[in-house]
């Protein structure tokens, strides 16, 4: 490692920097601009490694190189890299486990295995697991370095269009989701950070709020989103069907198992499984599910072979398995094995400002669906539909438009008179009725905010906060302040 200092550029990472935030290893070379490639080199042969630094160092590239395995490993969970070339199978961590840590943090990293000898078998699963190249000794440095241009060029192309799908999604929503809502902007910031690894997922929410959808589209913006995306709803079927489903059995294994039929979890290898209403389980099959969780693996009912499986799990409910946990009837071990990530999904009523939005987008769905030519809604209408409670959420409010557009007459807009009279009736006339004269200074329109948002909230201070955007100390700040 001595002789890198005079390469200049590159730099081997001692231990004590092994959880270096980026940046903070720049000493060594100060001006690198930003826009050369972070590139990692996991090498044990130090001539190797000086011959690819030597290529890599006349490139617009960024290396860093490490001698094991383990280094690399620790250096990936602090650092970006677009590009790590690896030999298959030299250092401590195998070459293959690397690979699927670094994808696990950048799943379009290119990963370029060294071999010592050609070994047709290896590589080609290097590859199916992902791997962008495999290359043998004796090294060819020009075509090493061809792939490692065309690869940073290809990385590029996906950079730009995950960069062009943020936008668009900063404009409408995430996916098939729509709403702009900052509840709704902090359900897509969660989602996005943990589309890309595999940790298991709890998504809490009352029915119609989109936790089917949030699962699909957590699953399609996923490394897995090629693979099966699977979904059982354990609350549609009795128990000894539910383990079927999601085990699988073989003949035999009851009445009526007249032959082997594989479970949810086998179709789902590979990619994600979609457990609806996981509060449902039985005692029985939540212990199963733990195990499963556990160790990925499990046997088919009548079956003693086990079967091993690598399946990302994304589990919804609109129970709270909190107080089930305090009930005693849901296991906390489970519980807390299932949360890894925990995704709350707003009422409706808690974010009416994404209404109008999901209400032009249903007129014109349903509409389409149901051959109508409907030419749009009312302001008032919308106005209406924004002080209604929904207790069945975006469910409910869909099918309300869909009934509103397939009564109304064609070719006219939308109108209060169309709304449903319950809807009618029950929405709340204060809420669209905060009357502010022109005229009037920033401060009191804070305060005829606040004032008319807890009438609303019938005077639940959490709520008016949550509804108003700020946080609870702010609020209990404002009242005292405005003297409410
Ligand atoms: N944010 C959203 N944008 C558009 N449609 C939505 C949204 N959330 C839910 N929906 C629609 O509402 C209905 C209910 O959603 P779903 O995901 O099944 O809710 P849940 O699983 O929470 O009961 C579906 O028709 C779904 O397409
Ligand atoms: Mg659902």
């Amino acid at each position: 490692m001595r002789w890198l200092a005079s390469v200049g550029l590159v730099h081997s990472v001692p231990p004590n920097m092994m959880n270096a935030v980026p940046g903070q290893d720049n000493d060594h070379s100060p001006a690198a601009p930003v826009s050369k490639a972070p590139i990692l080199v996991v090498d044990k042969d130090d001539g190797l490694a000086r011959e690819i630094l030597g290529v890599l160092d006349k490139g617009p590239y960024e290396a860093t190189w490490v001698d094991d395995g383990e280094k690399a490993y620790n250096l990936l969970d602090s650092q970006p890299f677009d590009v790590m070339i690896t030999e298959i199978a030299s250092h401590r961590i195998d070459g293959m486990r690397l690979m699927s840590v670094a994808l696990d943090r950048n799943p379009d990293m290119c990963v370029i295995f060294i071999a010592s000898e050609p070994d047709v078998a290896l590589a080609t699963e290097a590859m199916r697991q992902g791997a962008y190249d495999f290359q043998t000794k004796p090294l060819n440095l020009g075509r090493l370095d061809a792939v490692i241009q065309r690869g940073i060029s290809r990385q590029r192309l996906i950079v730009e269009r995950h960069e062009l799908r943020r936008r668009l999604d900063e404009q409408y929503g995430f996916g098939s989701l729509i709403g702009k809502s900052r509840a709704m902007a902090n359900v897509y910031d969660t989602m996005r950070q943990v589309a890309t690894s595999r940790a298991t997922i709890l998504i809490q929410g009352e029915t119609g709020t989109g936790k089917d959808l949030i699962a699909q589209a957590i699953h399609n913006n996923s490394p897995r989103h090629d693979a099966a995306y699977v979904k059982l709803n354990c609350a549609s079927l009795p128990e000894a069907l539910v383990e079927s489903e999601l085990f699988g059995h073989v003949t035999g294994a009851f009445t009526g198992a007249t032959r082997n039929r594989q479970g949810r979890f086998e179709l789902a290898d590979q990619g994600t499984l979609f457990l609806d209403e996981v509060g449902e389980l039985t005692p029985a099959l939540q212990a199963k599910l733990l195990r499963v969780l556990e160790q990925q693996q499990f046997e088919r009912l009548g079956d003693s072979r086990t079967i091993s499986v690598d399946v990302r799990l994304i589990a919804a409910t609109n129970r709270s398995l909190e107080s089930m946990v305090d009930e005693g009837t849901f296991r906390s071990d489970l519980y807390y094995r299932l949360r890894v990530v925990a995704i709350e999904v707003p009422p409706l009523r808690q974010r009416r400002e994404d209404i109008p939005l999901l209400v032009d987008h249903f007129v014109q769905e349903t509409s389409k669906a149901n051959n109508k030519s409907i030419a749009g809604i009312t302001r008032g209408a919308v106005d209406v539909l924004m002080r209604y409670a929904w207790p069945g959420n975006i469910r409910e409010l869909r099918n309300i438009i869909e009934g509103m557009v397939v009564l109304s007459r064609v070719d006219r807009m939308l109108d209060v008179s169309d709304v449903p009279e319950h809807v009618r009736s029950t929405a709340t006339p204060d809420l669209a009725e905060m009357r502010i004269p022109t005229g009037t200074t920033m401060q009191e329109i804070e305060r005829i905010a606040i004032e008319e948002t807890m009438k609303v909230c019938g005077y639940n201070k959490e709520a008016c906060a949550k509804m108003l955007g700020i946080g609870l100390r702010t609020l209990y700040r404002k009242l005292k302040e405005y003297d409410l």
